[in-house]
């Protein structure tokens, strides 16, 4: 039970990465707010031990706010909500550009706002984790011209806890939305690193 006694609140945890580490963390003893904008999907996850659900659209500022006042202080926030676009950069229009933004930065940007106060006014301080990828500064993949910048952005933020180029080298294959391996490794890396942020500090500062 290495996450007993910690709060963590998941973004996107109806599917994919954020309902695999919405379940880790509750397997390992937290208390896990699993929010989505999916309401249908996330009721699977409304009955387990340790889970609670909420809706929460993170491209919403005041909803944000909200689920702030009613969740209280958290040690851990999963910031993982974001959208792939599909294409070069001559097919990206604006809207495109301007909505992967708002999703894949500006949420967490927001989300940070609202429960990073709790966390340093504990003195225990906690654990922030923004889904990067592989896709970003890292390496330009093909067909991600925005998705691959916006996640640049999110490492390069000063804010910024990315697992994803950590857990690159325990995936030998590449990830795919409907590869259990993908979260599978993604979430045992971040418990460990929720565990032992000392780790995360020592190989990637
Ligand atoms: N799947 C991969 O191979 C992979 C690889 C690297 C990084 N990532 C990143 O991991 C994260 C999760 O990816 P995934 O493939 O597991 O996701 P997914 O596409 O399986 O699920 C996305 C979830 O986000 C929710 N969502 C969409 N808009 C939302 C909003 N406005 N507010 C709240 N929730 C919203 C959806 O309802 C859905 O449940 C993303 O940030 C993605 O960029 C994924």
């Amino acid at each position: 039970m290495r996450l007993a006694g910690k709060r963590c609140l998941v973004t996107a945890a109806a599917q994919g990465i954020g309902e695999a580490t919405a379940r880790a963390f509750a397997e390992e003893g937290a208390e896990v707010w699993a929010t989505d904008i999916n309401e249908g999907k996330l009721a699977a996850l409304a009955n387990l031990r340790g889970i609670k659900t909420s809706r929460l659209d993170v491209l919403r500022d005041e909803e944000i706010s909200q689920i702030g006042k009613r969740v209280g202080p958290i040690d851990v926030l999963f910031n993982c909500a974001g959208f792939v676009h599909h294409g070069t950069v001559l097919d990206a229009t604006d809207e495109e550009w301007r909505f992967a933004f708002d999703l894949n930065v500006r949420s967490m940007f927001w989300t940070i706002r609202t429960f990073l106060p709790g966390m340093l006014a504990s003195g225990k301080g906690g654990s922030i984790i923004n889904v990067a990828s592989a896709a970003s500064s890292i390496k330009g993949a093909p067909l991600r011209f925005v998705y691959g910048s916006t996640k640049a952005a999110l490492r390069k933020a000063k804010i910024r806890l990315s697992i994803t180029s950590t857990a690159q080298s325990e995936i030998s294959r590449p990830m795919k939305r409907s590869a259990i391996q993908a979260p599978v490794a993604l979430t045992a890396q971040a418990t460990r690193l929720i565990r032992n942020p000392a780790m995360t500090r020592r190989r990637w500062r």
